[in-house]
């Protein structure tokens, strides 16, 4: 075990005979090492900073029926919402004025927000907030779309692979397919967007064997952004009596992705702060770097229910920007509110490095 913990922190790299073996013989003390390291290798790339994403979810809408989440189409419960470009921008307008430039727009798959509505709100956001970054979370697409919002002035795309294992994904995807997400994911990066990958840990029928493939898929795509949180049962689905995923476990998957791939930003996720109150606290200290605090107007918070009883749902835009600050110093960390691009895009803009690798060593 210690003789993979080495290699898994000095090359990077396990096969996944060796990640399977690891995590079914990690022991509380080689846990604590394996953070340790993750904390350490973040530490190179990124220093003590914990960067700031504003996140507005701005349709509840979804075409989609994955079995896990809220928002999925066969869920008659659940209420939706569509905010205007107006209100869009006016949340966004908030969290500039709090400090935020970097803005997560994020929805469910609504065809509502076409090519030429999505063009015309990155555009505005642009133009009212030029020196700050646009990512979207919006789900598959066509090529022709990610390059026309791409050239419209996104900076980067999230979108999870949420399993790797075809199998699991196919169950988990009616109507999806397996082959089309990967296939965005590579499309997403050829265009050259700054790509956000990840998945859920503690998913029905999901094994040590899968979550190896998980890793192993970061690892080859090599993503800017991995975010990776605890599945969290919702009642109205297909998968309410499922057990869930557990906030210990979803720690090892952050710090092996984090030494798998060390210059990744990792997002320290709302499910994480959901299931333990420190879980966001939790997951900087196994090497995370990245948090989301929502920016989405109150009254329609509680309708972005990927899953229940998610935090911060009362909490004002200005409340929200104190409590995260507050964390992130109280756990020792300097609160960051740059774009916060990836080490391999933080050149001039439009020199992009094309590195394979960015060691930065930056300072405390
Ligand atoms: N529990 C935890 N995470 C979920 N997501 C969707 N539904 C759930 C759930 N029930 C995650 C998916 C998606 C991201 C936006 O939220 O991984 O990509």
């Amino acid at each position: 075990m210690e003789v993979l913990l080495d290699k898994l922190y000095e090359q990077n790299e396990l096969d996944k005979e060796e990640i399977v073996y690891f995590l079914q013989h990690l022991t509380a003390e080689l846990k604590d090492r394996l953070f340790h390291l993750a904390v350490q290798t973040r530490k190179l790339h990124y220093g003590g900073s914990v960067f700031l994403r504003g996140l507005i979810e701005f349709s509840s809408f979804c075409k989609q029926d994955c079995l896990y989440c809220g928002l999925r189409r066969s869920n008659t419960s659940a209420e939706r919402y569509r905010l205007t470009e107006e209100e869009i921008l006016e949340c966004a307008e908030e969290g500039y004025g709090l400090g935020y430039r970097s803005f997560v727009l994020q929805s469910g798959e609504d065809a509502y927000f076409t090519e030429a509505r999505m063009i015309r709100l990155v555009r505005s956001m642009k133009v009212r907030f030029p020196d700050a970054a646009i990512t979207l979370s919006i789900g598959e697409r066509s090529e022709a779309f990610y390059r026309a919002l791409f050239d419209a002035g996104t900076d980067r795309y999230l979108l999870r692979h949420e399993t790797a294992s075809r199998s699991l994904y196919q169950s988990l995807h009616p109507g999806m397919s397996y082959e089309n997400r990967v296939n965005c994911l590579h499309i997403l990066k050829d265009i050259g967007y700054q790509v956000g990958a990840g998945f859920m840990v503690g998913l029905p029928g999901q094994t040590c064997e899968h979550l190896a493939e998980d890793l192993l898929f970061l690892k080859e795509l090599h993503p800017e952004m991995i975010g990776i949180g605890p599945f969290i049962p919702h009642s109205a689905t297909p998968l309410k009596d499922a057990p869930g995923g557990k906030v210990e476990d979803t720690l090892v998957m952050i710090a092996m992705a984090r030494l798998l791939v060390p210059d990744a930003l990792m997002p320290a996720t709302t499910a994480m702060g959901t299931l333990d109150p420190t879980g966001r606290e939790k997951a900087l200290a196994a090497g995370c770097n990245v948090m989301m605090p929502i920016l989405s107007p109150l009254s329609v918070r509680r309708k972005y229910a990927l899953y229940e009883n998610k935090i911060c749902m009362g909490d004002e835009t200005a409340i929200c920007r104190s409590c995260i600050e507050m964390r992130i110093v109280a756990a020792g960390y300097k609160l960051e509110l740059s774009r916060g691009d990836h080490c391999r895009f933080t050149g001039i803009p439009g020199e992009t490095q094309s590195g394979e690798d960015c060691f930065k060593h930056v300072s405390e």
